[in-house]
């Protein structure tokens, strides 16, 4: 199993799944860290409640050098042994430090089909869009900010009526298959490889 870290700044619903599937022995990864920027996110606690090693950096203390936070990120992660990084929910934009320190071995998890809708507030972009299909993406992390390389989507329509709490309810439940799914394809991926 290779092992994984989480990075996450809230609920952690996505987290979650993945703990969930690393459960199952045939799953081709293990979690050997869950990293937050947020002492109060609720998947901290989720996180510690799994028996699994969470590590908590702020920002704050950093104060403008995101630099300097990243590499006390990036310091966490080689201390625990991380060779794949995924970020679920972690909401700060990265800098090409840390993208760098880890390029092809660090995953996001989008809630839009990307290209289409990167950023915040994909949800109700897509609605006053008027699109027929929503959904979520697994991507490779790249300096442009939700433009790695794809490596699995998912789709759901979008439905008359839909409130973006509602399509993202819709999503949510897609990427919480897709996210261990893509994990592990992309793992076999290098083992093929
Ligand atoms: C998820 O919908 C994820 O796709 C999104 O935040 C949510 C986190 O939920 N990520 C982004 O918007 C990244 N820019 P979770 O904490 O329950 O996994």
């Amino acid at each position: 199993k290779r092992p994984i870290a989480v990075l996450i700044s809230g609920r952690g619903s996505n987290m979650r799944a993945l703990i969930a599937a690393c459960a199952d022995p045939r799953f081709p990864a293990r979690i050997v860290a869950v990293l937050s920027n947020r002492e109060d996110a609720p998947g901290l606690r989720t996180a510690e409640e799994a028996g699994l090693h969470t590590v908590c950096i702020p920002s704050k203390p950093f104060g403008r050098d995101r630099e300097a936070h990243e590499r006390a990120i990036d310091d966490a992660l080689r201390a625990a042994g991380t060779e794949i990084v995924c970020l679920a929910g972690y909401m700060r934009v990265l800098t090409p430090f840390l993208v760098g320190a880890w390029s092809g071995r660090m995953l996001n998890i989008h809630p839009s089909l990307l290209p289409a809708f990167p950023g915040l507030h994909t949800h109700a972009r897509a609605i006053e869009s008027g699109v027929a299909e929503h959904g979520c993406t697994v991507h490779l992390v790249t300096e442009g900010v939700d433009e790695g390389p794809i490596l699995g989507q998912a789709r759901v329509p979008v439905l008359p009526g839909d409130t973006p709490e509602i399509l993202a309810a819709r999503v949510l439940e897609e990427e919480h298959r897709l996210y261990p799914h893509a994990l592990a394809a992309f793992i076999e991926g290098l083992v093929s490889a």
